[in-house]
C-alpha cells in the first residue's frame, strides 16, 4: 500500500502499561501482557494499512531482566506463544519479522522460534517489522563501538573512518531509516533506553492510554500529531519552506 503524504516512513513504539491495566481490572500483571498482544495485532495491521513502511516495538528492555523472575518467565512464554500463533498470518500478509536485542539471552527454544520466524518472512517486502526483546540503547551502541575498535585493531578501518554512517552501518537497525516517529503509551514521557542513537531526530509522542487499550484511533491521533510537524534537522522554516 502506498502511503499517504506525511505518512511517517519508520515508527516505533514503547508500549508501556500492560501491568497498570491488570492491576486496575485486579488481575496479574501477566495477564495485561497477554492482553497487549491483542494490541499489536492492531497496530500491524494499521500501522501496513496506512503505509507504514518500519515498525519498531519495544516489548521487552535490558532492564526489565530485573523484574521478579516470575514475571520474565511468564513474558517469555508468552513471546513464544505469540510467535507460535501469528507467524503465519503475518507471512501471509507480506510482512518481514525481524528481532533485535541480546538474544543469547533469550532460551533455546524461543530463540529457535526467533530464527525460524525471521527465515519463514525474510523475502517479505510489505511492513518491517523489529520487535526489540532484550534490547537496550546502551547495549546497541556498546556491541557496535566493540565491532568497529575491532575493526581498527585489525587494520581493516581507520579510526577516523569511524563516523556517523559507520556506526549506524553496526547498529541494530543497519540499514533501515531512523524512526521519524516514537509513541510511548501510558503516561510516562521517557525514553527507557530505547532507540537511543536512532531516536536522535524523531517526533515524539505520549499518551496516557495503557497498550492493551491502544487502538486504531490513538494511532491515528499519533499520526495526525506527526502530520503536522515541521521536521527542520537543524534549518531554518524558511530553508525548509523554500525547499519544498
Ligand atoms: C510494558 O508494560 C511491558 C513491558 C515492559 C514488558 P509494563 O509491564 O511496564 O506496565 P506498567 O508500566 O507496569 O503498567
Ligand atoms: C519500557 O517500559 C520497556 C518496554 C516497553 C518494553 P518500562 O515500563 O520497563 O520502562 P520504565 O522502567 O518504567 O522506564
Ligand atoms: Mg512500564
Amino acid at each position: 500500500m502506498t502511503a499517504e503524504p506525511n505518512i511517517p516512513v519508520h515508527v516505533a513504539v514503547i508500549m508501556d502499561g500492560n501491568g497498570r491495566w491488570a492491576r486496575k481490572r485486579a488481575m496479574p500483571r501477566h495477564l495485561g501482557h497477554r492482553s497487549g498482544v491483542g494490541a499489536v495485532r492492531k497496530i500491524v495491521e494499521t500501522s501496513a494499512k496506512k503505509g507504514v513502511k518500519y515498525l519498531t516495538l519495544f516489548a521487552f528492555s535490558s532492564e526489565n531482566w530485573n523484574r521478579p523472575r516470575e514475571e520474565v518467565s511468564k513474558l517469555m512464554g508468552l513471546f513464544v506463544e505469540a510467535l507460535q500463533r501469528e507467524v503465519d498470518d503475518l507471512h501471509r500478509n507480506e510482512v518481514c519479522l525481524r528481532f533485535i536485542g541480546a538474544r543469547e539471552m533469550l532460551q533455546p527454544k524461543l530463540l529457535k522460534m526467533i530464527a525460524a520466524a525471521e527465515a519463514q518472512t525474510a523475502a517479505n517486502t510489505g511492513l518491517q517489522l523489529q520487535v526489540a526483546v532484550a534490547y537496550g540503547g546502551r547495549w546497541d551502541i556498546g556491541c557496535a563501538v566493540r565491532r568497529l575498535a575491532a575493526r581498527a585493531a585489525q587494520g581493516e578501518i581507520r579510526t577516523d573512518e569511524i563516523n556517523d554512517d559507520a556506526i549506524a552501518a553496526e547498529l541494530a537497525l543497519s540499514g533501515m531509516p531512523d524512526p521519524d516517529l516514537l509513541i510511548r503509551t501510558g503516561g510516562e514521557q521517557r525514553i527507557s533506553n530505547f532507540l537511543l542513537w536512532n531516536l536522535a531526530y524523531a517526533e515524539l509522542w505520549f499518551c496516557d492510554t495503557l497498550w492493551p487499550d491502544f487502538d486504531e484511533q490513538d494511532f491515528e491521533r499519533a499520526l495526525n500529531f506527526y502530520a503536522e510537524r515541521e521536521r527542520r534537522y537543524g534549518h531554518t522554516g524558511d530553508q525548509v519552506e523554500a525547499a519544498s
